[in-house]
């Protein structure tokens, strides 16, 4: 079997695009499955960090194609800009990256559609990241969206007037006062589209079909994570794609059975981006400790992320639903210096102690229910070894372990390609 998934298991921004980066040498295909440019993946070697937001984390290897599967929606004019960025490096993009033809595209109106949304919301707001991600996978499922193969046909931009049109009307239904100029707009779209039409179209499908019967290996790179899943996830407190391992096989169509391993990968601690429900939160000196230290601003709006404790009681649910094969363990260097640590290990649930994820984790009906184990004070970011690494870290790996029945196979000890622990 050919195909491993890389999943993020908490709420996003786990380090999936730097760990993306350190497998590919394994690998021959690189492919995203879900989501869009809400993701914001970083990667760091040679002294230069990339962050990357549709295109695959892959791309900066020689060995690797890089695929855009049909699960993903594109938006053109911030495409264009992640391509501009990788100009320098001369990285044969049409040969390298191929798109699904039957990845939807993000029109101008769509995130008009989703500043309108969000402000009508008022403090009921998602906290999207105003990417045009919720309308588009509307435009999707409702059976009215503009695919990448669409614009290799003539009446593609008749399609595109007639959906704009009425998403102007529905902007003005939401009289949100949002100010625009629709030509502006649409004449950075339309250039935009120039630049796309470049690249290289494929039946990704196919192509998966193929190059399976090629032998060749492929690791799908999930974006967000399970926690945001639009079915598993903090509803309605979630992004508009199935995150979770099943988004791969429809977001590439790949067949269940072909899936092997699947890479969970999760901070030693927990973040969150946006609006919604999150038990572990912290609004102290620790929370703080943890924003400063683990530079925790996301990676595509610069937004401050709410930081916590590990919650095992969701990285439960999490593994579960994903049938994680082995875990990943990000950030490791950022609890270093606390005198102890807290994990999550169950809810207060309505006066009863419970260890699942229930329907609803709202703060009113959640409180988390802690176990300290002690901390550790070394620098790891210089450690190359699983056997430098503190007593203390050791303990509370094997206790989550203990708690997670995953083995955790890599320890990160920093944002760089170099900063990877492998332990057997
Ligand atoms: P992604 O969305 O899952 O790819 O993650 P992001 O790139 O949004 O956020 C992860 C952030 O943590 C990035 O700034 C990474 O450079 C950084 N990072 C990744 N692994 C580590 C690590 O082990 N230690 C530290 N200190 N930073 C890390
Ligand atoms: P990566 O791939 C963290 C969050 C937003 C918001 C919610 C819905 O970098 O881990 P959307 O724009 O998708 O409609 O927003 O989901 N969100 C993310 N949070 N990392 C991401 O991606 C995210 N993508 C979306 O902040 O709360
Ligand atoms: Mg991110």
């Amino acid at each position: 079997m050919a195909v491993d998934l890389l999943l993020g298991l908490q709420w996003g921004d786990e380090g999936k695009g730097k760990i993306v980066d350190v497998l590919t040498k394994n690998y021959d295909i690189i492919a995203r499955f879900q989501g869009g440019p809400n993701a914001g993946h970083t990667l760091e070697f040679d002294g230069i960090k990339h962050v990357l937001h549709t295109i695959p984390s892959g791309i900066f290897h020689k060995n690797a194609i890089n695929v855009v599967g049909n699960g993903v929606v594109i938006d053109p004019v911030i495409f264009k800009k992640e391509l501009d960025k990788l100009a320098p490096f001369n990285l044969d993009i049409k040969s390298k990256l191929l798109i699904s033809r039957k990845a939807h595209l993000i029109l101008p109106t769509h995130r008009l559609l989703d500043a309108a949304s969000e402000a009508a919301k008022g403090k009921a707001k998602i906290g999207s990241t105003l990417k045009g991600i919720g309308p588009t996978y509307m435009d999707k499922t409702g059976r009215n969206g503009i695919r990448v193969g669409d614009l290799e046909f003539t009446n593609w931009k008749e399609k595109y007037h007639s959906l704009a049109t009425k998403h102007v009307k529905m902007i003005d239904f939401f009289d949100s006062k949002i100010d625009y100029d629709l030509n502006e707009l649409e004449t950075e779209f339309f250039d935009a589209i120039k630049t796309l039409k470049q690249l290289t179209f494929i039946d990704s499908e196919e192509y998966f079909h193929q190059v399976q019967t090629e032998g060749k290996t492929i690791l799908a790179e999930g974006a967000q994570g399970s926690l945001l899943d639009i079915d598993f996830g903090t509803y309605p407190y979630v992004t508009s794609s199935n995150t979770t391992a099943a988004g791969a096989c429809t977001g590439l169509g790949v067949a269940p059975g072909k899936i092997n391993q699947v890479y969970g990968i999760f901070k030693a601690y927990t973040t969150r981006v946006g609006s919604g429900p999150f038990p572990t939160e912290l609004f102290n000196s620790y929370g703080e400790t943890m924003a400063r230290v683990g530079n925790e601003f996301g990676a595509t709006t610069g937004r401050p992320r709410r930081c916590g404790w590990l919650d095992l009681v969701a990285l439960k649910y999490a593994v579960q639903i994903n049938g994680v094969t082995q875990l990943m363990m990000m950030k490791s260097d950022v609890l270093s210096g606390f005198d102890k640590i807290k994990v999550c290990t169950a809810y207060t649930f309505k006066g009863k102690t419970i260890t699942h994820f229930p329907y609803n984790i709202d703060p009113e009906n959640v409180s988390p229910v802690y176990t300290e184990l002690p901390g550790w004070k070394d620098d790891l970011t210089q450690m190359t070894d699983a056997s430098q690494l503190p007593v203390a870290l050791n303990h509370y790996i094997q206790f989550l372990e203990n708690e997670l029945k995953v083995p955790i196979k890599i320890v990160s000890v920093g944002p760089d390609r170099k900063q990877t622990i492998l332990r057997n």
